[in-house]
């Protein structure tokens, strides 16, 4: 995919992660239809960056903001669309509110879903275009203390690749893209703590936009980053039992925090 000149719809774009893929896909030579819910930090992105960056204000779990994103991609012709919003939930199942399980659920993976299906006639009638997911390393590996986020990422890893393999032979593409931990606001202090606790590596997000936007660019279809995350990942699907066993060593560490 070449990105110069291009128009990529970016939702998250005001997250962590998000505003470094704005600045590496501006930089790329992109034009970012940047979505995110805070119109403040959206004008940051615009006072970065000026005409590079289009603002679109919009909650994603609700009808009417999808409808306006949808609205917004029909003047602007996007060929890349990036799904980078998300929220976490860090703490045990069942001491998580039902509320806070269904926005999380509607969120990543719900509003992911229908935005997919109500943008995929427009990019359709691209000559060159891209759907691409930014995953995690919890949509291969279900965490304990993330199970509604696991799901979430489970899920729309299921979506991307349905839908690769029922455009197997056209010219849109699908991409399932994971970064492992990274810095950013989407972790919490409890989380963060977890991390060191476990000796879990965090990345800078602007390493994760160079890779991402690196994928955008070969069209490789999967990416988990991090190492010993791709082995992780790898043996889950393998040899689950393995993942079970090291896991449940791990579990008083994820409770402590978790109740923390
Ligand atoms: N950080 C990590 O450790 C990590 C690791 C693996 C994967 N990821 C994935 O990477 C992606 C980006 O994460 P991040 O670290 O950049 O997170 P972040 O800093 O918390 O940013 C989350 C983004 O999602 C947007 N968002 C949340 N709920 C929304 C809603 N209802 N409607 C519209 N936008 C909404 C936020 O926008 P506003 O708040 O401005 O509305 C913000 O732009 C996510 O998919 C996450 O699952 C993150």
């Amino acid at each position: 995919m070449n990105l110069d000149g291009s128009g990529v719809l970016l939702t998250g774009a005001t997250g962590g992660i998000g505003q470094a893929l704005t600045d590496a896909l501006v930089a790329a030579g992109a034009r970012v239809h940047a979505v995110g819910r805070d119109a403040t930090r959206l004008g940051v992105l615009v006072a970065r960056h000026g005409a590079a960056v289009v603002p679109i204000a919009a909650d994603l779990s609700d009808e009417g903001g999808r409808a306006r994103v949808v609205e917004a991609a029909a003047r602007l012709r996007p060929s890349v669309l990036v799904l980078a919003h998300a929220q976490g939930a860090f703490g045990l199942f069942e001491e998580q509110t039902a509320e806070r399980v269904r926005a999380l659920l509607e969120t990543n993976l719900v509003a992911s879903a229908l935005l997919v299906h109500a943008l995929l006639p427009q990019l359709r009638t691209q000559p060159q275009a891209a759907v691409v997911a930014i995953g995690s390393t919890f949509g291969s590996l279900a965490y304990p203390g993330f199970a509604a986020y696991s799901a979430s990422k489970f899920g729309l890893r299921g979506l991307i690749e349905g839908l690769a393999r029922e455009h197997a032979d056209a010219g849109l593409r699908f991409q399932y893209l994971s970064p492992r931990a990274t810095r950013t606001a989407f972790n919490t202090p409890a989380v963060t703590a977890l991390n060191r606790a476990l000796k879990v590596a965090e990345d800078e997000p602007a390493a994760v936009a160079a890779q991402i936007v690196a994928a955008i660019r070969s069209g490789r279809q999967r990416l988990q980053l991090g190492w010993p995350e791709k082995l992780f990942a790898w043996l889950n699907g393998a040899w689950p039992g393995l993942i079970d066993r090291n896991l449940k060593s791990r579990l008083p560490l994820v409770r402590q925090y978790a109740r923390s």
